[in-house]
């Protein structure tokens, strides 16, 4: 066994793991996991508060490592290195989980592994898809985040797109705001575009047939408010019509990075909050299959923030050798890939 603590608090999750890195199946790599929501805390702001965040984490975190282990049957003496998130994120929560994990570390003698929260993302699909094998090309899409990238290896990564303005999780949660359905928004307005038509509303794909792959979803957020704002289409099919544009501004820009990408990709990944969404699922199927490639998709619960990825990028990294000072900086900001050249647009979310 070889087992790693994992810790995550970049967001609204507060979240421990505890990840046997030699398991053979998802089953027996998860050993034990907790997660606490703060979206009771936040619901009534709309959006996460950064500072309610931070306490809510400094609370939970510390009973909850403990439980965890308990859960696991181990105590910090049995684990080989403890991983958490050093960011990107809110910086209050990365530092709470970080500076756990470094006095966890200092403590029991351990080995401390920073782990970047997006490649947590990244390489949860090989946590939970043993037969994964690199390089792939993966499709990042969270509250934060909206990138392709080749995935060559641990730390080895080339974006061939990122977004110029929102991300796409960012684009469901304002739809959600729009049409009143609080928050977290994704799941919300994912359960109401079941119940509409994804052509009553005339809604613009932005950046469709452009030869780059990024991505703009700004212009999008902005014509659902104007649909709102006009009283005469329902709040299904503005969700339905919403969501629909949405997926097919991702089909076709994953369609052109499929094009674009270095040749061997063993097949089509999507990861992160959005990867939830059973319609974009299906969509990435489909694209997938017309490539001859397999989709590989975690289950649900483990594309949004989980610790069990953090643990499972921290145990990855540890195997190929690496560690962290104690003195590791906690990071507001950190690309997958260094090397990304800036894209033309405002507010770019690297
Ligand atoms: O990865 P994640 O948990 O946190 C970040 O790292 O950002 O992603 C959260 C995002 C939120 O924007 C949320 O609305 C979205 O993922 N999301 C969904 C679904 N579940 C979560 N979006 C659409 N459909 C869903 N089922
Ligand atoms: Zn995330």
């Amino acid at each position: 066994m070889a087992l790693i603590l994992g810790i995550e608090s970049s967001c609204d999750e507060t979240a421990a793991a505890v990840i046997d890195g030699n398991g053979t199946t998802l089953a027996a790599r998860i050993v034990a996991q907790r997660i606490a929501s703060q979206d009771e805390a936040h619901r009534p702001y709309g959006g996460v508060v950064p500072e309610i965040a931070a306490r809510a984490h400094v609370e939970v975190l510390g009973p909850m490592v403990e439980a965890v282990l308990a859960d696991a049957g181990i105590s910090l003496d049995h684990v080989d290195a403890i991983a958490a998130t050093a960011g990107p994120g809110l910086i209050g929560g990365v530092m709470v989980g970080l500076v756990t994990a470094k006095a966890l570390a200092m403590a029991a003698d351990k080995p401390l592994v920073a782990v970047n929260h997006l490649e947590g993302h990244a390489l949860s699909p090989r946590l939970a898809d043993p037969s994964l094998q690199y390089p792939y090309l993966l499709l990042l899409v969270s509250g934060g985040h909206c990138q392709i990238l080749e995935v060559a290896g641990v730390g080895r990564y080339r974006r061939l797109a990122t977004t110029i303005d929102d991300a796409l999780g960012e684009a469901f949660d304002k739809t959600a705001k729009i049409l009143g359905l609080g928050y977290p928004g994704g799941p919300a307005v994912e359960r109401l575009a079941r119940e509409g038509n994804p052509r009553a509303v005339p809604l613009p794909r932005p950046l469709v047939g452009s030869g780059e792959p990024h991505f703009s979803f700004a212009g999008l957020k902005s014509a659902v408010m104007r649909a709102k704002d006009a009283g005469i289409h329902a709040d299904a099919d503005i969700a339905a019509s919403f969501q629909q544009a949405a997926l097919d501004c991702v089909v076709d820009r994953t369609r052109i990075a499929l094009a674009t990408a270095a040749l061997g990709m063993t097949a089509l990944v999507v990861a992160g909050g959005v990867a939830a969404n059973a319609a974009l699922r299906g969509a990435l199927e489909a694209l997938a299959a017309s490539h001859n490639l397999p989709l590989v998709a975690p289950p649900p619960k483990l594309c949004t923030d989980n610790a069990a990825m953090i643990g499972w990028a921290g145990a990855e990294r540890f195997a190929l050798g690496y560690s962290d000072p104690l003195d590791v900086a906690a990071r507001p900001r950190w690309p997958l890939d260094d090397n990304a050249a800036p894209v033309r647009g405002a507010g770019v979310k690297a």
